[in-house]
């Protein structure tokens, strides 16, 4: 190096290091957010998880980054969860399917045939009854910010239409890790598996398992019809999700932060609740398209499943205040 050119790089390296000292470094903290299904914009998790990502890296001026791991990048939603409570994944996205096993009153929301309707469910998640049960999370060591949406769950299978309970007799149907529902499909005389979802697509391919449920949001997102052949539009059950962060990140953030990170998520919400409704319009004729055999129960048919889930109710109304069922119910 030159004499000339030596005194330059000092010059530069000087006049560098001192704006360095000057500018202090931003701190940013980075918020790993895993959930089970397809990034923005192609399933409703996603899509919140960008809106929710948005928001907060626009309010806190860029202070939190998140990282997605879509697709069960971090494993089964039970996985995520004890990752959020431990503090080695920030925040996720998930159903409310093993949530049961952390918080035993959120199982209430999964009783079948319970909402009438969207509008009824969002209704009693975003009152007094879904709000109490979001402050009982702070106990199990998870920060619970928003009930999010999937959209009512129908059966899909490889063995018959569905027009009644006798058509699934027997059959070998995987739901979540959820004691309602499985006390549901065996009710009704299935053979119910619980099964992590990162286990679903292969073991359906496999032919170890017959069927599965799902709202129409993730049957059209994850392409349930490439290995399904019938759909039943049953609607036999809400099953909300729910935007959880973990209380290490939480307890290290101002009040101020706090409040950014809950606002935005009830906005993601409203998100993933758009999705849904664009889906819950579209998605029988997408998946008709894509060559299911689509059927949709009727209103008797309906009556027919929630005769014979008589035994599970009665099983219900034990584990869950009676009154609090009537209130859900109630809610207008
Ligand atoms: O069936 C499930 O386990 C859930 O609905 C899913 C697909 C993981 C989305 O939360």
């Amino acid at each position: 190096m030159t004499l000339q050119r030596s005194i330059l790089f000092g010059a530069l390296s000087g006049a560098l290091s001192g704006a360095l000292l000057a500018t202090p470094l931003l701190a940013q903290t980075e918020i790993k957010i895993g959930y089970a299904l397809a990034a923005a914009p192609d399933s409703h998790y996603g899509v919140a998880a960008a809106r929710w990502q948005e928001l907060v890296e626009e309010r806190t001026d860029g202070r939190y980054v998140f990282r997605h791991f879509p697709s069960s990048g971090l494993g089964g939603e039970r996985e995520v969860i004890e990752g959020v409570q431990l503090g080695t994944v920030e925040a996720t996205i998930v159903s409310s399917g093993t949530l049961a096993n952390f918080v035993p009153e959120t199982g209430v929301f999964d009783i079948p045939f319970l909402f009438r309707d969207l509008g009824h469910a969002r209704r009693v998640l975003d009152g007094p009854i879904g709000q109490d049960i979001l402050e009982k999370f702070d106990d199990e060591g998870l920060v619970a910010l928003a009930w999010g949406e999937q959209g009512f769950r129908h059966i899909t299978n490889n063995r018959n239409q569905i027009g009644g309970p006798e058509d699934i007799s027997g059959m070998r149907l995987r739901t979540m890790e959820n004691p309602i529902h499985l006390t549901a499909f065996q009710t009704l005389g299935a053979a119910p598996t619980p099964m992590a979802w990162p286990e679903v697509i292969g073991a359906l391919q496999q032919g170890t398992i017959d069927g599965q449920e799902n709202p129409l949001s993730v049957i059209v997102s994850v392409n349930l019809n490439d290995v399904q052949e019938y759909l039943t539009i049953s609607g036999h059950v809400y099953s909300p999700a729910m935007i959880l962060i973990s209380p290490m990140v939480w307890d290290a953030m101002s009040e101020e932060d706090q409040q950014i990170f809950r606002e935005a998520a009830v906005e993601a919400v409203a998100a993933m609740r758009g999705f849904v409704d664009d889906v819950e319009e579209s998605g029988l004729e997408t998946l008709r398209e894509r060559g299911m055999d689509v059927a949709v129960l009727s209103a008797e048919d309906r009556a027919a499943f929630q005769e014979a889930l008589a035994p599970a109710y009665e099983q219900y109304y034990e584990t869950y205040d009676q009154s609090l069922i009537e209130a859900i119910i109630a809610t207008e």
